[in-house]
């Protein structure tokens, strides 16, 4: 299984989905690079959850807050007390780990490790007190560089959503229940990294705070959770590779008074894709004692004053990226199509739902030494370019690239042979089915664009 996340490592490098950040100077932990396709594929998540979460909602709205905020907004939601994790410093190599995940035996298999509080990196089993180290970034605004001037990057894109709870308000004419949606960088100095871009230091997250009249705050969280896992199944994500799991009290988040993780079974365990908590009324009532404006909610309907409850359903892009490709990846020893000959070559198939893959279609001349082909594909290449993200290839025989193409989850291989110059058509090749259907060029556009929606 372990082997599984190894080939998708090396299929996001080779093919341009993922790179490790500043590789040609040794790289740095934690940070990762999106390639031409890992951009296209993270737009298309983006955009899918937009036009489900925001576009197809009508009282959900969207923003876009700052990564630096007022370096009180991180006194008042709590995190500079409490957003830290247990560090323990091995006495023998000085390697610095997360005291929990020594215990919970992470590493176990991995360096030296043969056991849980074992130090990967020496084999030590001596370790210094666990001690709290805060995740925020430190900087400062400004060119003083004093505490006065200190803040950090944010942790969470949250905040800014409730420190604009009453410009949305006001606004947006907004009434509760009510949300507001957010994508955005979040930054964390994590302590152990690993997992390739399961966990890092800089990430997107997608969420919302959903504002609730506080006697109806469990009714939502069960809607949120659904509709969490529902956006997941409709990106392709396996049913049986979801869980829920409740958060015990002990392990809740400062702000939470109750959280459900949504869980995906990745091949080093099943582990935190996306989470759903019930915020209380914590992050309003504490902006409204640290700055001083009053952020409750008057109910005209009901003609009363209260601090709404706030549903927060959330997700990792990073993660969620990584569960799609591991559970589109499909290798086909001795390939799909059956030829009569025995063959090693091992085929892999990037099963990517349509509204997620990154190119939809590759425009494919039969040859490439028949220009009158070259020219007709040329052609259709950039009638379709303004519509679809597509590729053109020429190199290497029709087999191969179509293979290339199913690598990367290309929908549909369009290939233009010599019937093509006759009939004005060319074929249209299923990714999933690798049934062909031959279609005249005339109504491409339409006829593409009908089988990308459907
Ligand atoms: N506002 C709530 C919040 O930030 P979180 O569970 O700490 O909740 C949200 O983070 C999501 O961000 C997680 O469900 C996870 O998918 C993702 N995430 C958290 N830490 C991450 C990291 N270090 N690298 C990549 N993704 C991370």
């Amino acid at each position: 299984m372990e082997k599984k996340l190894e080939k998708i490592v090396s299929l996001a490098k080779r093919r341009g989905f993922i790179f490790q950040s500043s590789e040609i100077y040794g790289g740095v932990e934690g940070l990762w690079d999106l390639g031409p396709l890992g951009i296209l594929m993270k737009n298309n998540i983006k955009n899918l959850w937009i036009k489900k979460f925001v576009m197809e909602k009508e009282n959900i709205f969207l923003i876009e807050g700052t990564c630096l905020m007022h370096p009180k907004v991180w006194e008042a939601s709590g995190h500079l007390e409490h957003f830290s994790d247990l560090l323990v410093e091995c006495k023998n190599c000085h390697a610095r780990y997360r005291a929990d995940h020594l215990e919970e035996g992470k590493f176990i298999g991995k360096g030296k490790a043969k056991e849980k509080n074992q130090c990967p990196n020496c084999g030590g089993k001596s370790f210094t007190e666990p001690r709290k180290f805060n995740l925020m970034f430190k900087t400062f605004l400004g060119p003083v560089e004093d505490k006065a001037h200190q803040t950090y990057l944010r942790p969470e894109t949250a905040q800014s959503m409730f420190t604009n709870f009453k410009n949305v308000l006001n606004s947006m004419r907004a009434k509760i229940p009510f949300g507001i949606a957010q994508i955005g960088k979040s930054f964390r100095n994590e302590i152990t990294l690993g997992d390739f871009i399961f966990r890092s230091r800089e990430f997107e997250i997608a969420e919302i705070e959903y504002f609730v009249k506080p006697e109806e705050e469990d009714k939502y969280f069960e809607f949120w959770v659904n509709e969490w896992e529902n956006f997941f199944l409709s990106l392709g994500i396996k049913k049986e590779n979801l869980r829920r799991v409740e958060h015990p009290k002990e392990r809740l988040a400062h702000y939470s008074k109750r959280t459900v993780d949504i869980e995906y079974k990745f091949p080093f365990g099943w582990a935190e894709l996306a989470g759903i908590a019930n915020r209380g009324d914590y992050d309003l009532k504490r902006h409204s004692q640290f700055s001083g404006e009053d952020l409750s909610y008057f109910d005209q309907k009901e003609k009363r004053r209260y601090f709404p409850s706030v549903i927060e359903p959330t997700l990792g892009l990073e993660r969620l990226i990584l569960a799609i490709l591991l559970d589109a990846y499909e290798e086909i020893p001795g390939g799909r199509t059956k030829t009569t000959k025995p063959t090693k070559e091992v085929e892999v198939l990037l099963t990517l739902d349509k509204k997620v893959a990154p190119i939809k279609i590759a425009v494919l001349p039969l040859v490439k030494n028949e220009p009158k082909i070259v020219e007709k594909a040329r052609k259709v290449y950039e009638i379709l370019k303004p519509h679809f993200f597509c590729l053109y290839d020429e190199v290497d025989s029709i087999g191969r690239r179509y293979r290339r193409m199913d690598e990367i989850g290309v929908v549909y291989c369009l290939t233009i042979d010599f019937e093509s110059l006759e009939k004005d058509d060319l074929t249209v090749r299923d990714r999933d089915t690798m049934e062909q259907e031959r279609i005249p060029i005339s109504n491409l556009v339409e006829f593409l664009k009908e089988k990308l929606q459907n």
